[in-house]
């Protein structure tokens, strides 16, 4: 069993987010502009034996969970023979996803036979006509087969709702009463500036910040009880009495988890992040093709561990040449 790395700060990683493409089939406005964002050529990508490859040398160094990311990942062939070959590599215990949910209800059954455990669904809205004007695509209907799909085939769903001032308050409390009937959690975050237009100022003060969303649940559906976080969430959970499913806030925006930050990030073109607000620390993928080995790979990846920021944000914005870049969460990878 391999020993689990500490970065600098005390932290361990065990968690990467692999963005396996940087497109999606969607157009939510807080992710990119209505005309989407320039691709990455296909001979950018990481192919998926260099990413193969890579979550193995990671697995060696202490990484046990592996989160698929996007963009959307299904926009990307072949993926799940991808992911079976992923969750063989000894040492990943836990493989997940983010997804839209789009093109992913005939996956399922495909997804259960593999072993999958989790999947967290994007979902911002049960009005249909809402769900086409923020995600700019009238796609409701296949996002909540997916969601019945998966709760059908026993896979533990947590729904992501990004929280946007002016745009879907009025259904927060729709989907939080999804939890009452529907063994799902449902995820209410803090809306961050990664909306693919860069450098557009950030506002100082988030109208709908974590204490606000709390205490608009709290009003609407009795007393909130808070479950012991586990390190490295970036949720806090709550239960209400008679609800099978729990209630989620992540504070994203206020960054309140940094201190237990667990995880690292890969792009689709195989930049390491060591924080979502980092510019990228190392370029793997000139590694991976300039024809180091393994174990060269290994070194480079512990020493980016080992100088990472205690809070990339405040680190990132007291650089005086790079200025924070608010590219898209698709690029990102979430
Ligand atoms: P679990 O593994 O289920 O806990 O999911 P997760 O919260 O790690 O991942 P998910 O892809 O569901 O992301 C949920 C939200 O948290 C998204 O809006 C992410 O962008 C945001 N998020 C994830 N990691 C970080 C982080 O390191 N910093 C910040 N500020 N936000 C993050
Ligand atoms: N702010 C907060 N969350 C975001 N996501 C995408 N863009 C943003 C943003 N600007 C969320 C999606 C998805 C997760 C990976 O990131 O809803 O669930
Ligand atoms: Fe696509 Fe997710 Fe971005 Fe929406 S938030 S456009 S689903 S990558």
């Amino acid at each position: 069993v391999p020993s689990v790395l500490f970065d600098n700060h005390g932290r361990p990683l065990e968690y990467l987010r692999l963005a396996v493409t940087d497109r999606c089939n969607l157009r939510c406005f807080y992710c990119m502009p209505e005309e989407g964002i320039k691709y990455l050529p296909k001979q950018e990508l990481l192919t998926y034996e260099e990413m193969e490859r890579l979550v193995a040398i990671m697995a060696g160094l202490g990484v046990r969970k592996v989160r698929l990311t996007g963009g959307e990942p299904f926009v990307r062939r072949d993926l799940v023979p991808f992911m079976d070959r992923l969750s063989q590599i000894p040492g990943i215990t836990e493989l997940t996803m983010t997804t839209n949910g789009v093109l992913t209800a005939p996956h399922v059954p495909e997804l259960a036979r593999m072993g999958l455990k989790a999947v967290n669904l994007s979902l911002d809205t049960l009005d249909r006509a809402r769900f086409a004007s923020i995600t700019r695509r009238d796609e409701l209907p296949r996002v909540l087969d997916t969601l019945y799909a998966l709760l059908a085939a026993g896979i533990r769903v947590k729904i992501n709702a990004v929280v946007m001032d002016g745009q879907n308050t009025q259904d927060l409390l729709p989907l939080a009463e999804l939890t009452r009937d529907l063994p799902v959690d449902v995820r209410f975050i803090e809306e961050m500036p990664f909306n693919g237009h860069s450098h557009e100022a950030t506002p100082a003060t988030l109208p709908w910040n974590h204490n606000r969303i709390r205490e608009h649940l709290a009003l609407n559906l009795g007393e909130l009880t808070p479950v012991p976080t586990r390190s490295g969430d970036t949720a806090s959970h709550y239960t209400v009495a008679g609800h099978q499913g729990r209630l989620g806030i992540i504070a994203a925006y206020s960054r309140t988890f940094c201190g237990t930050c667990n995880r690292i990030r890969l792009t689709a073109e195989g930049g390491l992040k060591t924080c979502l607000y980092d510019q990228g620390v190392l370029d793997i993928r000139a590694l991976l093709r300039g024809g180091s080995s393994d174990e060269q790979i290994a070194d480079a990846l512990k020493s980016a561990f080992r100088n990472r920021a205690a809070n990339g944000f405040e680190a990132e914005s007291q650089r005086p040449v790079h200025q924070l870049s608010f590219e898209s969460m698709s690029t990102i990878g979430g």
